[in-house]
């Protein structure tokens, strides 16, 4: 008994004093495993005088179930405390304000695209899309731009190979609206990127965007053209602005014409910007040549057709002051932040 008194004391000792998990294992080989201390004292019972055996069996198995239930107790605090310190290692504030992350922003041609396109949809235009590789015909030709003549100087040209072109404008969009339409009445725009031969300077790039407009029916005149115009300046330029219309010339339109916007810089008492003439040239239109609404397939006694076509990278310039195309695809960043709030 008092043997047995002894080992449990002994062992309980050893057990509070394992730190982890390893000790306690070894703890456990030493004490209650096949050949550890316990299973000795079971063992030895046989020397014991016969009376005496079994009230030592009793004693010892006693001891046995306290050593276990104190080593189970033990592993279980050991694995808590484990545990604890696993959380409190992935603990969070959630009170800590969040680590930024970096935003982009809207390209400024983007936000200018998107505000041209948000005014015209508003005054019924539905949208329109061409390829940017087109063919000298579709380009050209069924705009009334033959080959060899003069007006093709208007757009120095990228040619690729069997007789296709980079478009060199948004206008080709129309004779594709039109050949799917005819003889239907249309109304969309043709937003798109544009591509030119020409030496880049500040005031020209060879790649751009423009927005070309299209409406076409049977009372389709002159005055609609203006008061579309008249109402784009508007939304574009501020409330107060009014348009100036003057004689022009393009091979798809007869009659053309340029259309001024009053210069918003100076109210159009004389600036840089308006180069001091108190207005500032914004796009190309005109009411659709009979040729080019035939080539689309309408009966040009039937329908009329107004056109206009505007350059977005020179509205943006006005909008932004900017001086210098060749900005908007430099992708500097000191220039794009410029317009996070576009
Ligand atoms: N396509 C012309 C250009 O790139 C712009 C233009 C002028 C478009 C008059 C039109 C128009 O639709 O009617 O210079």
């Amino acid at each position: 008994m008092q043997e047995v008194q002894t080992v449990v004391e002994e062992a309980e000792r050893a057990l509070e004093a394992a730190p982890d998990g390893e000790t306690l294992e070894a703890w456990r080989v030493t004490w209650l495993g096949k050949s550890g201390r316990m299973t000795l004292l079971v063992r030895s019972i046989g020397e014991l005088p016969k009376d005496e055996r079994s009230e030592a069996g009793k004693t010892i198995n006693i001891a046995r179930g306290t050593l276990q239930r104190a080593y189970e107790a033990r592993k279980e605090a050991l694995e808590g405390a484990a545990r604890a310190l696993l959380l409190e290692r992935e603990r969070i504030d959630p009170t800590l304000p969040g680590a930024p992350i970096p935003l982009g922003n809207r390209h400024p041609i983007a936000a200018v695209m998107q505000e041209i396109r948000s005014i015209f949809q508003e005054m019924g235009f539905g949208e329109a899309h061409g390829p940017e590789v087109e063919t000298d015909e579709i380009n050209f030709e069924m705009l009334n731009i033959p080959k060899d003549h003069p007006a093709r100087d208007m757009w120095d040209t990228f040619y690729t190979t069997h007789g296709h072109v980079l478009r060199t404008h948004t206008s080709p969009v129309q004779v594709h609206v039109m050949r799917a339409c005819a003889p239907e009445p249309v109304k969309v725009i043709c937003p798109g990127r544009v591509f030119r031969y020409e030496q880049v300077t500040a005031r020209s790039e060879s790649m751009f965007h423009q927005v070309e407009g299209l409406e076409i029916g049977p009372h389709v005149t002159m005055r609609d053209l203006l008061g579309v115009l008249q109402a784009f300046a508007r939304r574009m330029f501020g409330d107060v602005r009014n348009i100036r219309v003057r004689n022009s010339f393009f091979p798809f339109t007869e009659p053309s014409i340029e259309v001024d916007v009053d210069c918003f810089n100076c109210e159009a008492k004389g600036c840089s910007i308006c180069k001091h003439t108190g207005w500032i040239e914004i796009l190309g239109a005109g009411m659709v040549h009979p040729v080019v609404l035939e080539n689309g397939g309408y009966d040009s006694k039937a329908v009329t057709g107004l056109a206009f076509g505007l350059g977005v990278e020179r509205i943006a310039m006005l909008r932004y002051r900017i001086e210098d195309i060749r900005h908007f695809y430099r992708n500097d960043l000191r220039f794009l932040r410029q317009f996070q709030s576009a």
